[in-house]
């Protein structure tokens, strides 16, 4: 199988990017299948960026990425913008792509409710994220849950071009953690824990200390009945709290439910929950300190644009030819 997943450089990861995004799921996937990684830096710059934030969030992505144990021997990791294929078909899957699809992405308007200046690639983001999957064959593409209706809309292009020009994209499946598929904000449990959440405290960040993390959760918002129950829809903050606990562990919510039965919120369970998040994350730091000023990483990163590009071309050549871009070489004559 070949899976592709992708994360935007906009930002310090959070633990919902971790546990909802590709990157815990990555690594068991590698094994079995050819997996590519890509830091989506054309995606970032569809919001105004910072330039030297955004080159450092870039390495710092790429770097995270290997520390929670992406194998580069294994999986192909790479930047967007090193291989140019992923805006030229996103340029051909936008002709195919149609304004009022695209205006109807709940990412779009939110990303662009009450602004003034919104840039066109905020709205044509979508066909460049499509152009990233199927340039691959992908047939797999694991997201969290925020990314379903990107992942709906690149499967109605692949179908719409094979099906108007020729047949030569696969059409991919979606694949969404059962557990973390959606952790929330932890100061306001509705809403989708995002790096770029303007309340430090909402936001576990990957490379949060020790005490920022303990901090953090203990002061997470819960509720008053002390009882620690899974309940979305009454009980946000203790639910999403469940759930980083079992992203974290692989417990399921119902052995946790039991585990912390009786004890009420401020004692051991936010104290536990701190400690697996901590002995999750601490393992990526070590790793990731060693990596951030190497060579190795850009070595790394030179051999996966290489690899990108050269399977890239591929699919790019035939879908120029699907659509008749370019031209036919005429043969010269002896
Ligand atoms: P991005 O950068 O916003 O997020 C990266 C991944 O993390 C998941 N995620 C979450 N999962 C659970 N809980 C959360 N609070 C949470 N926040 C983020 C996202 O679902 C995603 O899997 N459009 C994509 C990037 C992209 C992409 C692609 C992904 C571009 N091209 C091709 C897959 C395939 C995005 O903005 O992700």
């Amino acid at each position: 199988m070949k899976i592709f997943s992708g994360i935007q450089p906009s930002g310090t990861l959070t633990l919902g990017n971790y546990l909802g995004g590709a990157m815990k799921h990555f690594v068991d996937l590698q094994e079995d299948n050819q997996c590519y990684f890509c830091v989506v830096d054309e995606h970032a710059i569809t919001v105004p960026q910072d330039r030297m934030a955004l080159r450092e969030n870039i390495r710092s992505l790429a770097a995270l990425y290997i520390a929670s144990g992406i194998d580069p021997a294994k999986s192909v990791l790479f930047i967007q913008s090193e291989v140019p294929a992923h805006t030229q078909l996103g340029w051909m899957l936008q002709t195919v792509s149609y304004i009022g699809e695209l205006e109807r992405m709940t990412q779009f308007k939110d990303k662009s409710r009450g602004k003034d200046a919104v840039s066109a690639g905020l709205l044509t983001y979508p066909p460049l994220m499509a152009a990233d999957i199927l340039l691959y064959n992908t047939d797999i593409v694991p997201v969290g849950e925020d990314q379903k209706q990107h992942l709906e809309l690149t499967r109605d292009l692949a179908q719409r071009f094979n099906h108007r020009y020729n047949d030569i994209f696969t059409v991919p499946e979606i694949s969404i953690p059962k557990v973390g598929a959606r952790i929330m904000s932890l100061q306001e449990p509705t809403k989708k824990m995002s790096k770029s959440d303007i309340n430090q405290k909402a936001s576990i960040f990957m490379l949060d200390t020790e005490k920022q993390i303990e901090k953090k959760i203990k002061s997470a918002v819960t509720d008053s009945d002390g009882i620690v129950k899974y309940d979305k829809e009454n009980k946000p903050g203790v639910s999403n709290l469940l759930t980083i606990h079992a992203g974290c562990t692989g417990e399921t919510i119902a052995e946790l439910e039991r585990k912390f039965e009786g004890k009420g919120y401020g004692g051991e369970f936010k104290q536990e929950t701190a400690n697996v998040v901590n002995n999750t994350l601490q393992p990526i730091q070590e790793r990731y300190s060693q990596l951030i000023e190497s060579e190795e990483l850009d070595e790394l990163l030179d051999q996966g644009a290489d690899k990108a590009n050269f399977d890239a071309n591929k699919m790019l050549v035939k879908a120029k030819k699907a659509m008749g871009l370019g031209r036919v070489i005429k043969k010269k004559k002896k």
